[in-house]
C-alpha cells in the first residue's frame, strides 16, 4: 500500500562553508543523477542556500532550510521568512527540529505557526518530533510524540496535512551513533500515523514519515523497509557527498 515516494533529506545544521557547499552540491549531482525514484534534499544553512540554488535548482535535488520565522516580513532582526527561502529556490524547510526546541526555546505554539505559514507559501514543512531518553524509558514516548503531534498541526486541515513530512527524531538517537531499533523506529511512525488518522482521517496514508537518528549507509536499508518509515532525515552522515549517495542508491 505504500505508494509514499521515499525521502532521503540531509540537515547540514551548521556546518559547510559557501565554498564546501558548492563543491558538494557539484558532486552529489553526478552521484545521483541516474536517480528517479527517490526524492532527495539537502536543508542548509541559509548562507549556503543561494549557491544551492546556482547548482541545484532544476535538478533532482531539492534545497531546503532548516528553520523559518512565520511572518512574511517586518521588523524582526535575525529572523528569515518564507518569502526569502522561495526567493532562494527552497521548496522544504525543517522545522521543530530537537535543537531549536532545546537550544532556541521554539514551543508547539511557535511551532504550529511556522507549519502553517510554510504551507501557506507552498514550503513542505519537515516537521521534527520525538522524545528523550528519560521519555523513553519511562514508556512515555508515544504518548509525548502523540502529543507534539497534535499540538503542531493544530488547526491544520486534511488537505494541508497531506503535504507535510513528518521525522520522528528520538533525542536520544541524534548524533549518538546509537539508532532505534528497526521495530522501535516503526513502532513510533506507525504511532505517529495513528495520531494523524485520528486527527485528519485517510489521508494520513500520504502523508511521508521519516525516521532520523544517527542513519548511514549501513543502517538505512533496514530502516526504510519499514512499512511506515518513508525516508529518512540524516544529519551527521549527510555532510559526506559520497556517505550520503551511498544512502540514496540504498534504499532503492
Ligand atoms: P544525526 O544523523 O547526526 O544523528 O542527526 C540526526 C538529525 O538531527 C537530523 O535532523
Amino acid at each position: 500500500m505504500t505508494a509514499r515516494r521515499p525521502l532521503i533529506a540531509g540537515n547540514w545544521k551548521m556546518y559547510k562553508t559557501v565554498q564546501e557547499a558548492r563543491d558538494f552540491a557539484a558532486e552529489i549531482l553526478e552521484l545521483v543523477d541516474n536517480v528517479t525514484d527517490v526524492d532527495v534534499a539537502i536543508c542548509a544553512p541559509f548562507t549556503a542556500l543561494p549557491v544551492l540554488k546556482d547548482e541545484l535548482e532544476e535538478s533532482i535535488v531539492h534545497i531546503g532550510a532548516q528553520n523559518m520565522y512565520f511572518e512574511t516580513q517586518g521588523a524582526f532582526t535575525g529572523e528569515i521568512s518564507p518569502l526569502m527561502l522561495k526567493d532562494l529556490a527552497c521548496t522544504f524547510v525543517i522545522l521543530g527540529h530537537s535543537e531549536r526546541r532545546e537550544y532556541f526555546k521554539e514551543d508547539d505554539v511557535l511551532i504550529a505557526k511556522k507549519v502553517k505559514t510554510a504551507l501557506d507559501h507552498g514550503l513542505t514543512p519537515i516537521l521534527c518530533v520525538g522524545e528523550n531518553l528519560t521519555l523513553r524509558e519511562s514508556g512515555q514516548a508515544a504518548a509525548y510524540v502523540r502529543e507534539q503531534v497534535e499540538q503542531d498541526i493544530h488547526g491544520l486541515s486534511p488537505e494541508e496535512v497531506k503535504k507535510i513530512v513528518v521525522a520522528y527524531e528520538p533525542i536520544w538517537a541524534i548524533g549518538t551513533g546509537r539508532t532505534a531499533s528497526p521495530q522501535d523506529a516503526q513502532d513510533m511512525c506507525a504511532a505517529i500515523r495513528g495520531t494523524l488518522t485520528s486527527l485528519v482521517g485517510a489521508v494520513s496514508s500520504q502523508v511521508r514519515i521519516l525516521y532520523g537518528g544517527s542513519v548511514k549507509s549501513g543502517n538505512i536499508a533496514e530502516l526504510m523497509s519499514q512499512p511506515d518509515i518513508d525516508g529518512a532525515l540524516v544529519g551527521g552522515a549527510s555532510l559526506d557527498v559520497q556517505e550520503f549517495a551511498k544512502m540514496i542508491h540504498g534504499v532503492r
